[in-house]
């Protein structure tokens, strides 16, 4: 990348946030877009008779009704978030999972052929596959040996049409949390949008980036249910950003992204947060205690650090203790093939039961 360049998109610790304002960052035509505008969206204030959706107004088959159309911008569960998460409403956004939050910021930011995105594998494999999807370059800058940012390489591969950067912290597959300091250099420098996916913060005990929003118009953070909360069946991740940038997804989004039961649901279980810690403890204990055991087998050569539910063992030999647990009916993620996760193999925290039968067939092997 040519010095010019490299100053003016990034310009290092020193340098004053060359953030363009969200405007240049924006595709043209999203920029100027007329979104749906919804029959909910159009009507304001009080009404008992609703004829302006095509909806069946006798009800729904079941016990509960959903035949109506669920809120549009999920204010109720926007607002138990909020609460939880001291994040103001006005800065959240609720995607159909966070893998939504992810196809609509492609979708909002990167021009389609012409435009780019830094991933920094190994790390969760959608971000590659959202840019497929979107035909968006995705530049791969490696993690470090002990799995942090190599900003030099990022600063190298960033031009002036790399819109996103995507860092997930604690990271899957790795387990770790990408340093502070390193994030934010890259916040304070890049001139796109800084996203961190936080689907793990849960079983960390690192601060989550939301808190930072204020200080970062360039900061996204991604976090979801669907991991210690136990909702992954729901659908319902979230999206942390300035209001502008909210206010683009939303735009976006299709209009009722996330369903009547999903919202019910995870409103219901957002009440329940000692449940939430509860697991957690649990998880964390039982993760110790996988790590502790699975230290013994001679086919065990490292246990990476985690500050998620889930770990990452490096093995000699990944495929014959893959095949033999998928044998026992035990499937585990196979990342021997991923770079810098050579003979490695992921392991979701389970429950006590689940982990004692892994490692009973382990014993066996
Ligand atoms: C890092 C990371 N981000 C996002 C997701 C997807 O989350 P959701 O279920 O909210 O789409 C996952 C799921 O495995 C993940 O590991």
């Amino acid at each position: 990348m040519n010095e010019e360049i490299k100053q003016q998109y990034y310009s290092g610790p020193d340098g004053n946030s060359p953030f363009r304002r969200l405007g240049g960052l924006l595709r043209e035509n999203i920029k100027n877009l007329t979104p749906y505008s919804s029959a909910r969206d159009e009507y304001q204030g009080e009404a008992s008779v609703f004829l302006d959706a095509n909806e069946n107004a006798f009800g729904s088959p079941l016990n509960q009704q959903f035949n109506r159309y669920p809120d549009p911008l999920q204010d109720r569960l926007k607002k138990r978030i909020s609460e939880i998460e001291d994040v103001p409403s006005a800065n959240i956004f609720i995607g159909n999972g966070s893998d939504e939050a992810i196809d609509i910021l492609f979708r909002s930011f990167c021009n389609p052929g012409v435009d780019n995105v830094i991933i920094v594998p190994p790390t969760y494999g959608m971000y590659q596959v959202s840019a497929n999807i979107n035909d968006v370059e995705a530049r791969k800058v490696l993690l470090t040996e002990d799995y942090q940012l190599n900003l030099e390489g990022i600063a190298e591969a960033i031009d002036k049409n790399t819109k996103l950067i995507f860092i997930c912290s604690p990271n899957n597959p790795t387990g770790n949390s990408i340093n502070r300091a390193d994030v934010e250099t890259l916040l304070a420098n890049f001139n796109g949008l800084v996203i961190v996916d936080e689907a793990y913060i849960n079983f960390s005990y690192q601060k989550s980036w939301t808190q930072e929003l204020s200080k970062f118009a360039n900061l996204v953070v991604l976090q979801t249910l669907s991991k210690a909360w136990g909702l992954a069946g729901l659908r319902v991740g979230m999206a942390f950003a300035s209001e502008e940038i909210i206010e683009v997804m939303n735009k976006v989004k299709p209009p009722y992204n996330v369903n009547e039961a999903s919202q019910r649901l995870a409103l219901e279980a957002l009440t329940n947060i000692d449940q939430l810690n509860s697991w957690v403890r649990e998880t964390l204990q039982q993760r110790d205690r996988l790590v502790l055991e699975l230290n013994n087998f001679d086919f065990v050569l490292d246990i990476y650090p985690s500050e998620a539910n889930f770990i990452l063992v490096k093995t000699t030999d990944a495929n014959k203790i893959y095949d033999y647990l998928l044998s026992k009916g035990i499937i585990i993620r196979n990342r021997s093939k991923v770079e810098l996760c050579e003979g490695c193999l992921r392991i979701t925290v389970g429950t006590p039961d689940e982990n004692t039968t892994l490692l009973d067939e382990l014993k066996k092997l």
